[in-house]
Parts: C-alpha cells; structure tokens; sequence
C-alpha cells in the first residue's frame, strides 16, 4: 500500500472575498470617492442652470449608491468574510484589531448616513427627489427651511468623516502590502 502523503500545498492562496463582494467593493469605492469630488466641484459652481443640473446628478447618482449599499450590506450579512489568516491576526497588536473592525463599521455606517443625510436636507429644503427624472421619491420630512440649513452642512461633514476613513483604509492596505508583506490585497482581488 502507498503510504506517501500527498504534497502539502505550500502556496496555498489566501482565503477570498467572494465575487459579489468584490465587484461592490470596487464598483462602490470608484463611485464614492467620485461622487465625493463631484459634490465639491458643483458646490463650488457660481449658480446657473448648469449648477442645478449638476445637483440633480448628484442626487441620482448618490440614490443609486444607496440602493447598492443596501444591497451590499444584505449580501455582507448573509455571506461572512473568511477569516484572517493566522499569521497575519497573530501580527496585529490588539489596537490594529480594533481599528480594523471599527474602520470597517463606521465605513458601513456612513454609506448609508451620507446619502440619507443628503435625501433629509433635500426633502427639508422643499427639492423632492425625481430619480433620473422620471421616478419621483419620498419625501423623508416635510419642508422646514430651519432644518434644512442645520442639516446642509452635516451632509458635508459626514462626506469628509468618510473621505478621511477611507484615506486610513487605503493607507493600512498599503502598509499591509509594501511592509508586512502579508498578502491582505489578494483578498480583495478578482480572482
Ligand atoms: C452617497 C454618497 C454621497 C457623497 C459621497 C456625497 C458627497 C457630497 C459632497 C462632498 C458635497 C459637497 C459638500 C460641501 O462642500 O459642503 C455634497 C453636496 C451635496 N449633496 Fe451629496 N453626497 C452623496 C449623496 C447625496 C444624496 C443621496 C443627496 C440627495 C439626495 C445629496 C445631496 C447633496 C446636496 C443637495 C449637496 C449640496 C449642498 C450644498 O448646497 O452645500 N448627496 N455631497
Ligand atoms: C486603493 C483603494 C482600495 C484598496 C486597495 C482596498 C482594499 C481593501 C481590502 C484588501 C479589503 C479587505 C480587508 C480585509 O481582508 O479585512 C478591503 C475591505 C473594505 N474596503 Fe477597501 N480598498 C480600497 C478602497 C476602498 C474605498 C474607496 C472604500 C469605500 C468607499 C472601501 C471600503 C471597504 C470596506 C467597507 C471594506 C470592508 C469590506 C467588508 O468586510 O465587507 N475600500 N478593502
């Protein structure tokens, strides 16, 4: 009988997201961080019919993100991340531990803040939302034009808060990939 075990697989890839979560991940954090630039960009407009136009895209576009990050986060619930591999867990100080975890739930927090923020301030400042013109939204309060002045700046602050996570994000993946060396990106990556 053939005892010899069969060769253990020394370069065994590193357990994955899986295809769904991957392509929102990219497909959302390409259309966040230009929806971000393009809500400063507008902001910044003199008014003009342009400017107005310009919002209305931001809405859609901003609606559509929301629609998908409902969807991602229905998705993320039902389908766990694999583990991280033991070598890289057992390399993180508990701080890197934490701030892993809570980078992460506060990214997922302001998905949805940012644009329902955004769709509050438009109901209060009596600009209901049509969806690409043709789908017209709920209002999600009645128009107070006291509220809507406390709220627009929120929906920049919280925009900021989340361009300054998603800064952290990319910088901890860059130091995962150019200094521990540890593989983190590959789980990420379309396989
Ligand atoms: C989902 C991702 C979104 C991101 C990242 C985002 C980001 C931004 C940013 C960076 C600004 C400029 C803020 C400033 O300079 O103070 C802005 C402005 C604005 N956003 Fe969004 N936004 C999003 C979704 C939405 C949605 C869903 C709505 C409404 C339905 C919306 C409505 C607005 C409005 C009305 C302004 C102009 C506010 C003003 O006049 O100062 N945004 N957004
Ligand atoms: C150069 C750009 C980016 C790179 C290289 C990158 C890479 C990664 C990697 C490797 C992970 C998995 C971390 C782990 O295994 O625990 C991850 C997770 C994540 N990334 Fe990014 N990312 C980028 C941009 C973004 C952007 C722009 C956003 C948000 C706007 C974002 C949001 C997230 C979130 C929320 C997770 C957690 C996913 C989950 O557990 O469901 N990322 N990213």
């Amino acid at each position: 009988m053939n005892t010899v075990a069969a060769p253990s697989r020394p370069h065994r890839p590193a357990a994955r997201y899986n295809g769904v979560a991957i392509a929102l991940h990219w497909v959302l954090g390409l259309a966040l961080i230009g929806l971000f630039a393009f809500g400063l960009y507008m902001t910044d407009l003199p008014f003009s019919p342009a400017r107005l136009k310009y919002f209305n895209w931001h809405k859609w576009a901003g609606m559509t993100i929301l629609i998908l990050s409902v969807l991602r986060i229905l998705w993320r619930l039902a389908h766990r991340p694999p583990a991280l591999p033991a070598a890289v867990t057992d390399a993180m100080p508990r701080w890197q531990h934490a701030a892993h975890a809570g980078t992460h739930h506060l990214m997922y927090l302001l998905f949805f803040a940012v644009p329902l923020i955004g769709w509050t301030y438009s109901s209060a400042a009596g600009f209901p939302i049509v969806l690409f013109g043709q789908l017209p939204l709920p209002d999600l309060i009645g128009k107070s034009p006291e509220l809507a002045e406390t709220l627009k700046p929120w929906h920049g602050y919280a925009a900021y808060a989340l361009a300054a996570l998603v800064m952290l994000h990319i910088g901890a993946v860059i130091k995962h990939q150019l200094i521990d060396r540890d593989g983190l990106l590959s789980r990420m990556l379309p396989h």
